[in-house]
C-alpha cells in the first residue's frame, strides 16, 4: 500500500489517499497541540506510539464486537484504515471525575463516577467543540437518531472493554474521547485511542500518564506516553 497524494493535515495526523478510493493512510506525526491549537509543542516519539496503540487497541475492540477503521498498521508511523466520512462529534465518557467536567461541576479531579457518562461535542475548532445533546445533533443534522443510538451503544462498550483492559496494566482510564465514521452506510469507530484523547493514571500513585502533562505543563510528558506503551507490551 502506497501513499498517493496528501488529502489532509490535521493537527496530530496527516492524511494520505491511495490507489484504493475506500483505503487512505493516516500517518501521525510527533506535534502536540492544546486549546484549540492556541499551545503548541512536540512530543518526541508520540506519532509512533499513538499509531501502534490504537491499532493495538482497536484489534481488541474488534474482537469484542466494535467495527473499526483498521485496516493495516504499515509502519511505526503509518496504518491504512477505511476511508469513512466522519460524523462531526466528539464523543466523551467519563468514568471519574476530571477536566472540564470537574471544573463545571465543582468538584475535585479523581472521584468515580456512579454510572459512566456521555456526551457530545460538536466537533469544530472556531466554536471550541461546544458541548451539544443529542437533540442538537438532530436538529443540525449532524446525525440520524439510529446512528446516534449506534454511537452510544459502541461508545459504552469501548469503555467497557478498554477500562477492564487498563486495569489490568495498572491503568486507571478516567475519561476519553472517540469518533465515528460512516462506512458504506455503517458506524464504525474512527480516528485514535492514545494518551491524547484519553486521560490515564496510575491505578496505585495516580500519576497522570496523558496529554494532560503538555496541556498543564506538569513535565515528563514523554516518560509518560513511553510508560503507557511500556506497559502495552507491545514494543
Ligand atoms: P475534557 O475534560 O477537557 O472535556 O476532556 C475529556 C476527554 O477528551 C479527555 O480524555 C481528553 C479528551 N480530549 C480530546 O481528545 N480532545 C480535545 O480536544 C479535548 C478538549 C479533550
Amino acid at each position: 500500500m502506497e501513499k498517493k497524494e496528501l488529502l489532509y493535515e490535521g493537527k496530530a495526523k496527516k492524511v494520505f489517499t491511495t490507489e484504493d478510493p475506500d483505503v487512505l493512510i493516516v500517518s501521525y506525526k510527533d506535534d502536540a497541540t492544546a486549546f484549540d491549537g492556541q499551545k503548541k509543542g512536540t512530543i518526541v516519539g508520540k506519532g509512533a506510539i499513538n499509531n501502534r496503540m490504537t491499532n493495538h487497541v482497536f484489534r481488541l475492540l474488534e474482537k469484542e464486537g466494535v467495527p473499526t477503521h483498521l485496516v493495516e498498521e504499515l509502519n511505526d508511523r503509518e496504518t491504512a484504515v477505511k476511508k469513512v466520512e466522519i460524523v462531526p462529534l466528539e464523543v466523551i465518557i467519563r468514568n471519574f471525575s476530571a477536566g472540564s467536567f470537574a471544573k463545571k461541576m465543582g468538584m475535585e479531579e479523581g472521584i468515580l463516577l456512579k454510572c459512566p457518562t456521555l456526551e457530545f461535542s460538536y466537533k469544530n475548532d472556531d466554536l471550541h467543540d461546544p458541548f451539544i445533546n443529542s437533540y442538537y445533533a438532530l436538529a443540525l443534522d449532524l446525525a440520524t437518531q439510529e446512528e446516534i443510538d449506534v454511537i452510544s451503544k459502541y461508545a459504552f462498550k469501548v469503555n467497557e472493554v478498554m477500562r477492564d483492559y487498563f486495569a489490568g496494566l495498572g491503568i486507571e482510564l478516567i475519561d476519553f474521547k472517540i469518533e465515528f465514521g460512516r462506512f458504506h452506510g455503517e458506524i464504525i469507530l474512527a480516528d485514535e485511542v492514545s494518551p491524547d484523547t484519553c486521560r490515564l493514571w496510575d491505578k496505585e500513585t495516580h500519576e497522570k500518564l496523558d496529554k494532560d502533562r503538555f496541556r498543564r505543563d506538569l513535565g515528563n510528558v514523554e516518560d509518560a506516553y513511553q510508560e503507557v506503551f511500556k506497559r502495552l507490551g507491545i514494543q
